[in-house]
C-alpha cells in the first residue's frame, strides 16, 4: 500500500529530483511518487514523505539512498532497435559517410554515445548494426571494433549494472530484437540470454548525469543517440542540455532524439534531416 503524499511534500521531493536529475514532474504526478517512492521511504523507516525528505537531504546515507531515488524515480523503457529507422539510417547513411572518410585517412574512428542507455538496448542495437555495416561491405569485425567508439551513460546505476552484464531474459528480447541477431549474437543459458562478447566488448559503460556538463570530461562525438530522454526535462534545462550537445558534437556529427521529441525551439544548432518520415539532425558548419 504506497503512502500517502501531501502537497508540501511532494513539492519538495518533486524539487529534489528535477534539482538532481533533471526530471521535471509535473502537479499530477504525486502518485508517481507515491508509487515509486512509498518502498524506499518505507525502508528508510519513514512513516511520511516529509521525514523520507529530511532523511534524503540529511543523512550520512544521502548518496546511495539519493541513487536509489533517483533509480526508482526515472523511467527505462526502452527496447531493441526501438523505432527502427534510426539504425537503419545509421547503418546505411551515416557510417557509409564517416567510413568513407577514414579510408581516405581523415579521420581514424567513428565516436558514438548513447547518452540515456538504459538497460543497454540502445548502444547494443547501434553496436549490431555498426558490424552488421562493416560485414556487408567485406570489412572485418576487428577493424569494426578498432574504428568504432560507442559510450553508453545513463543516471541509473541500477539499470547500468544491468546493461554491462548483458544478460536479457524472453520477454526483454522479445521486445524489438530481430530473429537474425537473435541467432548471431545471443547464447542462451538456463533462462537468460547472454550477449555475445563481440557485441559486449565495443560498448564502454559508465554512470554520467546529463545534469553535469559533459564538455572535457566526455567526448566530442561524431554521433550522439539521446533518445526519450528530453521528453522528462523542463523547457530551461532542455535549452541548456542541448546547447551542451551542441558543444560537444564534432562538425558535421549527427543528433538523434526520440519519435516525439524536437530539437526545434531550444537550439538553432542543428540542421534538421528527414528521411522515410524519421527526423535526425546534423551540427551546423
Ligand atoms: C526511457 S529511457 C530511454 C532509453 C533509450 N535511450 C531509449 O530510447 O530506449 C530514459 C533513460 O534516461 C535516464 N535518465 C533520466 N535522467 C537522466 C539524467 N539526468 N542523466 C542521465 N540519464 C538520465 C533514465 O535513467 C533512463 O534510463
Amino acid at each position: 500500500m504506497p503512502l500517502r503524499i501531501c502537497h508540501q511534500e511532494f513539492r519538495l521531493l518533486r524539487d529534489f529530483v528535477e534539482q538532481e536529475s533533471g526530471v521535471s514532474l509535473g502537479e499530477d504526478k504525486a502518485y508517481l511518487i507515491e508509487n515509486r517512492l512509498s518502498k524506499l521511504a518505507a525502508e528508510s523507516g519513514c512513516k511520511t514523505f516529509g521525514e523520507f525528505y529530511l532523511r534524503l537531504t540529511a543523512s550520512p546515507l544521502y548518496d546511495k539512498l539519493r541513487a536509489s531515488v533517483i533509480d526508482a524515480i526515472t523511467t527505462h523503457e526502452t527496447l531493441w532497435f526501438r523505432d527502427r529507422l534510426p539504425f537503419k539510417i545509421l547503418e546505411e547513411q551515416i557510417l557509409p559517410e564517416f567510413h568513407k572518410e577514414i579510408r581516405a585517412g581523415k579521420r581514424g574512428t567513428v565516436k558514438i554515445w548513447s547518452a540515456a542507455c538504459a538497460t543497454g538496448q540502445e548502444p547494443y542495437s547501434i553496436a549490431m548494426a555498426a558490424l552488421d555495416f562493416y560485414i556487408k561491405n567485406g570489412y572485418t569485425e576487428t577493424a569494426c571494433c578498432r574504428q568504432t567508439q560507442i559510450l553508453a551513460t545513463d543516471i541509473s546505476a541500477g539499470t547500468l549494472s544491468f546493461a554491462t552484464a548483458g544478460k536479457y531474459d524472453d520477454n526483454t528480447i522479445s521486445r524489438g530484437l530481430p530473429r537474425f541477431y537473435l541467432e548471431r549474437y545471443f547464447q542462451k543459458t538456463g533462462n537468460e540470454w547472454v550477449l555475445d562478447d563481440r557485441i559486449k566488448n565495443m560498448v564502454t559503460f559508465r554512470l554520467f548525469n546529463l545534469k553535469d556538463p559533459a564538455s572535457g570530461i566526455i567526448g566530442p562525438f561524431d554521433i550522439i543517440f539521446l533518445r526519450n530522454v528530453i521528453i522528462y526535462f523542463s523547457e530551461t534545462f532542455k535549452k541548456t542540455l542541448l546547447s551542451r550537445i551542441a558543444r560537444i558534437l564534432n562538425p558535421g556529427g549527427y543528433l538523434f532524439v526520440g519519435t516525439g521529441e524536437t530539437v526545434g525551439g531550444y537550439s538553432d544548432a542543428f540542421s534538421l534531416l528527414e528521411v522515410e518520415g524519421t527526423v535526425f539532425y546534423r551540427l551546423k558548419n
